[in-house]
């Protein structure tokens, strides 16, 4: 989604600027611009495509100013094109904006500006809108900040906003509503940004800017202003992330580290939770005994590969705590009645912590009595402050579209989570808790193991690369699984796969079994294991080329299977935590060899700000 980026101080401005939106391009964009106030003057550049095109349409020029603002545009109000890229400008290029986010009155207010003011637009954007409405209240105000004001008060929607203008080149106006924004502290330099890793290189001390609020950012001075301009007090957000953690660090592709990042972050995101006696601690959250007593139901709910972990979090949650759990895509839960009241657990899971359905359906359960815990990635993000509780995800940050360590991270906050309801409830013993968290501590070093050597799933991928269609196949746990390798491989490969529970196989997707057909079967279930030998074997029957994969010591699968991917040994339960690796590796190996975007995937965003 949109990228924003701004800069004061006494750096140059484009310099910072595009580094910053070079940070953020992970985040899926189509264009991009930069807006500068140059001895006086107001400069927009702006292109559709890749950074690389714009900084070849600025060349050699310096662009030098201590002022700018930038903008990584996903289109969402008229296609991607130079024109509709952002900064936009008023009508007589004296102020410029960005914007990420939905302005849904905007045909409105382009109304108003056409008829009473005789304004001319350019662009086919919502954005336009703003700028031309600043435009239009600062030639009576004369002030940026004061113009922002006034035009908020007349916008509804979504939206992050930085501003620039001419007359005031020593400061940048920026405001936030249910769109993420931060504000970074340099020294004799401040910055604005939608996101920390477009910052990371320049500051570790920022404020989280809250929404409804304005800051008025000068080369000296952040100042934070609430809807009524009284001045907020906002405490220091220290970051512990450096910024070789948003570097490829040598290898090919950000999703590759990712994947190979998962012991490590595997082992923060439990460690940090365990008290010397091995117990679940759950510092800063206020989750109580009579809470979990009275939870007569759960609704998980995300999107994307969140949604994924959500599905092995229900088969968790009522086999370890024995509380009903239900599922849910975001963008449906809102639309649909969902019987939510105060005996209701909603659990979010959301790696950005922004993504707008999420929080969306995140409030109204809110609003319906439920108490909210959230499953997120990035500190102090929407949906970890709009939650009663937050169960962090120490996978650090997260870069590629394709989303890897956080998946895994988030399963191991699933697994905490239902051990610990589990035991408060007494719907599990202190001993089976006890092997349970251990055998959670020994995932890491199994998939260290794992990890070195992984050059059976390349050499699969460099076979298997030019199927047109794969199925994805499994049982119980399995089955949660399956539908994230499968959305891996869709989402980076561009290859249409399908996910689908094996034992419904029978009823309908068996028909498209061909000779040739490509089905990854995942067996790790003990207790299904044979189960999972029949249901290859059928489609064996029909000719289907079958990569299993099988725990370690499961040979009996390998006589009916083209091909075997052996996991670490481990309980049933934990298995996704293994068994969703060679599928991640699968696709980025897949992705390679057809020489796709691996990282930056056509058509996706990783950070979804719009509905
Ligand atoms: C986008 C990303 C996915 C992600 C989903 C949910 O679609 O491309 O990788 O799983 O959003 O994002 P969240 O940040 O809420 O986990």
């Amino acid at each position: 989604m949109c990228g924003i980026v701004g800069y004061i101080g006494s750096g140059n401005a484009k310099d910072v600027i595009i580094d910053g939106l070079k940070k953020l391009e992970y985040r899926g964009y189509d264009s991009a611009g930069i807006a500068v106030v140059r001895d006086g003057k107001l400069e927009i550049k702006k292109h559709v495509g890749g950074i690389a095109n714009l900084e070849n349409l600025i060349g050699d020029d310096p662009m030098t100013s201590n002022v700018g603002i930038g903008h990584t545009r996903w289109a969402t109000h008229g296609a991607p094109s130079d024109i509709n890229a952002h900064p936009h400008g008023n009508q007589d290029n004296t102020i410029a904006i960005v914007h990420n986010g939905i302005i849904e009155n905007y045909q409105e207010l382009k109304q108003e500006l056409i008829e009473k003011y005789g304004v001319e637009f350019k662009s086919e954007t919502d954005t336009e809108v703003i700028a031309q409405l600043i435009g239009v209240i600062y030639r009576e105000k004369k002030d940026l900040l004061d113009s922002v004001y006034s035009a908020v008060s007349k916008m509804r929607g979504a939206y992050a906003i930085a501003a620039v203008a001419q007359d005031e080149p020593d400061k940048i106006v920026a405001v936030r509503k249910d769109a993420p924004l931060i504000a970074g502290l340099g020294k004799d330099s401040n910055f604005i940004a939608s996101d920390i890793p477009a910052l990371l290189k320049y500051v570790k001390e920022i404020y989280l800017i809250e929404n409804n609020e304005t800051v008025l950012l000068t080369k000296d001075q952040v100042k934070i202003f609430d809807e009524n301009r009284n001045e907020v007090k906002r405490e220091v957000f220290h970051v512990t992330w450096d910024a070789d953690a948003a570097e490829k660090e040598g290898y090919d592709h950000f999703m590759l580290k990712e994947i190979f990042e998962q012991p490590k972050g595997l082992s923060e995101t439990l460690n940090r939770r365990l008290n010397d006696e091995g117990k679940i601690k759950l510092e800063g959250i206020t989750l109580t005994k009579e809470h979990i007593e009275n939870i007569s139901k759960i609704y998980i709910v995300a999107c994307g590969t969140a949604y994924h972990a959500g599905l092995v979090g229900k088969y968790i949650i009522e086999k370890l705590a024995s509380i009903p759990v239900e599922v849910d895509v975001a963008s449906e839960f809102r639309y649909r009645s969902p019987l939510v009241d105060k005996n209701t657990l909603f659990i979010a899971i959301s790696q950005s912590g922004e993504t707008l359905d999420t929080l969306a359906a995140l409030r109204e359960a809110k609003d319906k009595g439920a108490r909210v815990l959230s499953v997120v990635n990035v500190v102090g993000s929407s949906v970890a402050r709009e939650s009663d509780d937050v169960f962090y995800t120490w996978a650090g940050p997260e870069i590629a579209v394709a989303s890897t360590k956080a998946y895994t991270t988030q399963l191991m906050c699933m697994y905490m989570i239902a051990l610990y309801m589990g035991l408060e409830k007494g719907s599990i013993t202190r001993e089976y808790y006890d092997k349970f968290i251990m055998d959670l501590k020994a995932v890491p070093d199994k998939l260290e193991n794992f990890l070195k050597n992984v050059s059976q799933i390349e050499r699969d991928a460099k076979m298997l690369y030019n199927k047109e269609q794969v199925f994805f196949i499994g049982r119980g746990l399995d089955s949660a699984v399956s539908y994230e390798g499968s959305l891996k491989l869709k989402e980076i490969s561009y290859i249409n796969s399908f996910a689908i529970a094996a034992g419904e196989l029978k009823h309908g997707t068996i028909a498209l079994m061909e000779p040739g057909t490509l089905v990854i079967a995942l067996a790790c279930q003990d207790f299904l294991y044979e189960k999972m030998v029949s249901n290859i074997q059928e489609i064996k029957a029909r000719g289907a080329y079958v990569v299993s994969v099988a725990k370690e010591g499961n040979d009996a699968i390998a006589k009916q299977s083209d091909q075997m991917i052996y996991i670490p040994e481990c309980r049933d339960e934990i298995a996704p935590l293994l068994s969703v690796v060679p599928l991640q590796l699968f696709a980025y190996y897949v992705a390679k060899e057809r020489g796709c975007n691996i990282d930056k995937p056509k058509n996706l965003a990783k950070s979804v700000t719009v509905e």
